[in-house]
């Protein structure tokens, strides 16, 4: 065998990796030996590799800040605080008991925290005195005030519960065809192809998605908010939910023109510091191996 062939051999890479050193093969005189030793050589880089990419990726996760405030437990505290809040923004159109109040707002005893979340964290409401209810504005609580809210009007009637804040509502890439499919048999013949949106009859008109959250995609087909229906989780389950919403954020994200989106800062930009730390790590091993040999 040649030196020419054997490099072949061992360059199953396609090239000659800069850890084959021209010492050890200039030694070694037969050839099945260096074979050998070359793949231990490349079995310890590996484990080398693997262990600190471990390490790395261990460590981020341990590090990386958790999904933003705990609420998914409300206590008594945080009804009280929702009464508060309901007592200074929403008695005057929805009444004492959640009865609702004759020409200012409707009754909205078992509508539960679920259609709260939607409407107060679309902005939707507190409803200005008159005007159009059915846009999305810039809301008017933050997310903790949003769900006490909720937990004091699901106390008081029951009603359909916003999911907490640590479960998953997006649908992996594998449902991707799933949630596209019932997007467009539910959800496109008001909201568009593409989500971005549509007039319905008699003035009303089905917004764009591009700008609801997980949750919000959540809760609003939970409710049905307005003109849109119910659905609920015998007609597309839980699981089928998660898929479409997957879907419709994943039809968001490609809507963003170039590169990753960083104003969402998500798995996209988790991956680029889990990858850029792998890289550091992947030279230093190299050149650590380098250093051995
Ligand atoms: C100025 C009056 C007004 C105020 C203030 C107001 N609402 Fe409303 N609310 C309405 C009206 C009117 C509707 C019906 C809107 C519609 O049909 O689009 C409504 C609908 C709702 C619904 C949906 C009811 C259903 O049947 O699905 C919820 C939930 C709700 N409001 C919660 C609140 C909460 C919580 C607040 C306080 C943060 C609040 N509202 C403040 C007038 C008001
Ligand atoms: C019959 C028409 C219709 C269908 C079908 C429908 N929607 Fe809607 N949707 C509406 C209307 C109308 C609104 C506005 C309601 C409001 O403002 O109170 C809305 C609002 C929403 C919002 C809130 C957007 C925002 O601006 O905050 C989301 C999210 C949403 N729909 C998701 C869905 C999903 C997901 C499906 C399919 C599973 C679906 N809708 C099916 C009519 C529809």
């Amino acid at each position: 065998m040649t030196d020419e062939e054997n490099l072949d051999a061992d360059g199953d890479l396609g090239f000659t990796p800069a850890v084959v050193d021209n010492a050890g093969r200039a030694a070694a005189s037969p050839a099945t030996r260096r074979r050998r030793a070359g793949f231990r050589r490349r079995a310890a880089s590996l484990a080398v590799l693997v262990g600190a990419l471990t390490a790395v990726g261990g460590g981020y996760a341990m590090l990386a800040p958790s999904s933003g405030a705990d609420d998914s437990t409300m206590t008594s505290a945080d009804i009280e605080a929702g009464r508060q809040l309901y007592n200074n923004s929403c008695i005057t159109c929805h009444g004492a008991n959640l009865e609702g109040i004759a020409g200012r707002g409707p009754t909205i005893v078992g509508t539960g925290s679920a259609d709260v979340y939607f409407q107060v964290s679309t902005g939707r409401m507190p409803a200005p005195v008159q005007g159009a209810w059915e846009l999305r504005k810039v809301p008017k609580f933050n997310e903790k005030e949003t769900l006490q809210l909720g937990a004091f009007v699901q106390s008081k009637g029951g009603g359909p519960e916003v999911p907490a804040a640590d479960a998953n509502l997006r649908g992996g890439p594998e449902e991707l065809g799933e949630g596209g499919e019932l997007f467009r048999l539910n959800c496109a013949s008001c909201h568009g192809a593409t989500g971005h949106g549509a007039p319905l009859s008699a003035g009303k008109i089905a917004p764009d998605l591009y700008r609801s959250t997980d949750r919000q995609l959540y809760t609003a087909m939970q409710v049905g908010p307005e003109n849109m229906p119910v659905f609920a989780n015998n007609q597309i389950t839980p699981e089928q939910k998660r898929a479409i919403i997957g879907y419709v954020q994943a039809m968001k994200e490609s809507k963003d023109p170039g590169g990753a989106g960083l104003g969402r800062i998500g798995p996209v930009a988790e991956g680029l510091v889990i990858w850029t730390a792998g890289l550091g790590v992947l030279m230093v091993s190299i050149l650590w191996i380098g250093a051995r040999l």
